[in-house]
């Protein structure tokens, strides 16, 4: 790891201590501990950069940044717009409206749990948090702000520069802006849910309909293949087809690689606290979460580059309707993690 090109991505090892994680990063502070983030039950540890270590206070900036329309162009657009905790950290629409109105031809992930995903975006084309979280901003339809011109406005707020001098001892700076989002995000967890408390041995948290449910997504239906791990996901790409079959396709990863095998490839998403995000999938198109099992048991759309594990799965009507409720109650947030727009400075 010491000579290692992706140094920057040193392990923070996490220990659970009466409830409170304890972040130690073992390659640049050594021992010193400190308490910032609890780590529900069912998430295993996550790393952070090196560069980047968790702190309250920086925790606290980022969350305001997340929230501040300020960073739009025209003051009407924040990360919360489109990643609403109201709505799953999504939002309700098959695409995300940004300044003037305008779409992209995507749907907004949830970023619940997006800590553990070292690519970001449907088609992984984002390095880390840190990678991604400029990306909106200065995305003409998205938030439409020049970073340097969101650097400026920052730095003319009194109350943004003196936490930006605390945090990271500068004014502000494009680095810092991306480096407080993205601790933030590391803080929006969701486990503690029902499947988590059976796993760990209470059986009178799953109802007999969501016991079926869960047999089924590991075992008849398969979903675990891909949605596997503490989060549901294999942080993989895999072609579904959905949307295949339109005009001009998106095709995902291929725009990234440009290998032929990856048309129409998207990333897994992960399934915690699902029920909160519909519209579902890469361009919203699939709007319950039953009709994203009708989906399945259909085997997909085909295509050429069809995922081989995608074939018709002969569930019967109640299979259909135990996975949706394993899906909904089982994977539900004990405490969902809502969070209230900070005061702004
Ligand atoms: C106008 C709506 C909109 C705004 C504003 C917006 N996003 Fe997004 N976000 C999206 C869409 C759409 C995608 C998926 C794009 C893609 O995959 O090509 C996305 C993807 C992401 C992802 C990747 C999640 C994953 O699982 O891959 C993260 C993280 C994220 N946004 C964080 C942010 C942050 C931080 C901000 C504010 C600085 C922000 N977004 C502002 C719409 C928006
Ligand atoms: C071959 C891998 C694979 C298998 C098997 C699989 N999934 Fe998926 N799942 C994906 C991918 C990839 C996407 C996103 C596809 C897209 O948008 O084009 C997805 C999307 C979803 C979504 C929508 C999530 C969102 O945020 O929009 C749900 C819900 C879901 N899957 C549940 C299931 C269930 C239930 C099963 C089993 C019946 C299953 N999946 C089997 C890979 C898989």
């Amino acid at each position: 790891m010491e000579n290692s090109p992706l140094k920057w991505l040193a392990s923070i090892s996490v220990g659970l201590v009466a409830g409170v994680v304890f972040l130690s990063n073992l390659e640049t502070v050594g021992a010193k501990e400190k308490s910032v983030v609890q780590l529900p039950l069912g998430l295993d540890a996550f790393k952070v950069p090196a560069d980047n270590p968790l702190t309250k206070p920086k925790i606290e900036l980022g969350k305001q940044l997340y929230f501040d329309k300020r960073l739009s162009s025209d003051n009407t657009v924040s990360c919360a717009s489109c990643h609403d905790p109201g709505k799953g950290w999504s939002n309700d629409a098959a695409f995300a409206t940004g300044v003037d109105g305008q779409m992209g031809g995507r749907s907004a992930p949830t970023i619940i749990n997006s800590a553990y995903f070292p690519l970001q975006f449907w088609d992984g084309r984002a390095k880390g948090l840190e990678g991604q979280a400029l990306g909106p901003i200065a995305n003409p339809i998205e938030m439409n702000l020049p970073i340097d011109q969101a650097v400026a406005r920052l730095n003319a707020i009194p109350g943004y520069k003196k936490q930006f001098r605390k945090v990271f001892k500068s004014d502000v700076t494009a680095d810092g802006i991306a480096k407080a989002i993205a601790s933030f995000e590391r803080t929006v967890l969701s486990g503690n849910a029902p499947y988590d408390q059976f796993k760990a041995g209470d059986e009178s948290v799953l109802s007999p309909a969501a016991k079926r449910g869960m047999d089924l997504f590991f075992n008849k239906a398969k979903c675990s293949a891909c949605h596997k791990g503490h989060s549901f996901t294999d942080l993989a790409f895999h072609n579904l087809g959905v949307g295949y079959d339109k005009e001009n396709p998106d095709l995902g990863r291929f725009e990234v690689t440009k290998l032929e095998g990856d048309k129409g490839r998207f990333k897994t998403p992960p399934l915690r606290d699902i029920h909160t995000s519909a519209p579902y999938m890469h361009d919203g198109s699939i709007k319950t979460l039953k009709e994203v099992v009708d989906f399945y048991n259909k085997g997909g759309v085909k295509n050429a580059q069809l995922d081989e594990e995608m074939k018709p799965l002969k569930l019967t009507e109640q299979d259909v309707e135990d996975l949706v409720i394993f899906m909904k109650e089982g994977l539900k947030s004990a405490k969902y993690p809502h969070v209230d727009p900070p005061e702004l400075p």
